[in-house]
């Protein structure tokens, strides 16, 4: 297959992973992200080319979501943070890119106690979601989107 090029996108507060609430977002930097996605995918992760990029700004993930278009990337794992429970901006700009789109996040937010983080305005504009598995999230994100971009290549 082609080379997947795959953007992990991540909001506020995720540039300070393994630092932040260990307790909650578990104690591995996006650094380790590479590893485990090789260790998920095996030798299919040679297919997947990765760039990760995190802004605590809602405006700088619109931005880097429509320079995404212009550099044909072909699929997003997106970690919004709490934007995730409030950007109808976020969810208009997935609406209209459309580039498939797989919303993650480290903790189980349905399990959280705050119930505003039970609610995502982004999940209607996303394939799917995956949740509550650490930093591994990601790596089912991008090997969900990796199958799902062989699937529509192999028609
Ligand atoms: C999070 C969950 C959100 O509710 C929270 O605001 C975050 C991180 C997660 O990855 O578990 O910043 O997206």
């Amino acid at each position: 297959m082609e080379t997947a090029n795959i953007l992990v996108l991540n909001g506020p507060n995720l540039g300070v992973l393994g630092r932040r609430e260990p307790e909650i977002y578990g104690d591995r930097s996006l650094h380790d992200l590479p590893d485990l996605v090789r260790d998920v995918m095996g030798e299919a992760a040679e297919d997947v080319h990765l760039v990760t990029y995190q802004s605590n700004s809602e405006g700088g993930l619109i931005d880097r979501l429509e320079q995404a278009l212009d550099e044909r990337v072909q699929g997003i794992a997106l970690n919004a943070g709490a934007y995730t429970h409030t950007s109808l901006a976020l969810a208009d700009c997935l609406a209209w890119i459309d580039i498939p789109c797989v919303e993650v996040h480290l903790s189980n937010v349905w399990a959280r106690q705050e119930p505003l983080r039970h609610t995502s305005m982004i999940a209607p504009r996303c394939v799917g979601v995956v949740s509550g598995f650490g930093l591994w999230s990601y790596a089912y994100a991008v090997l969900a989107l990796y199958h799902l971009l062989r699937q529509e290549q192999d028609g």
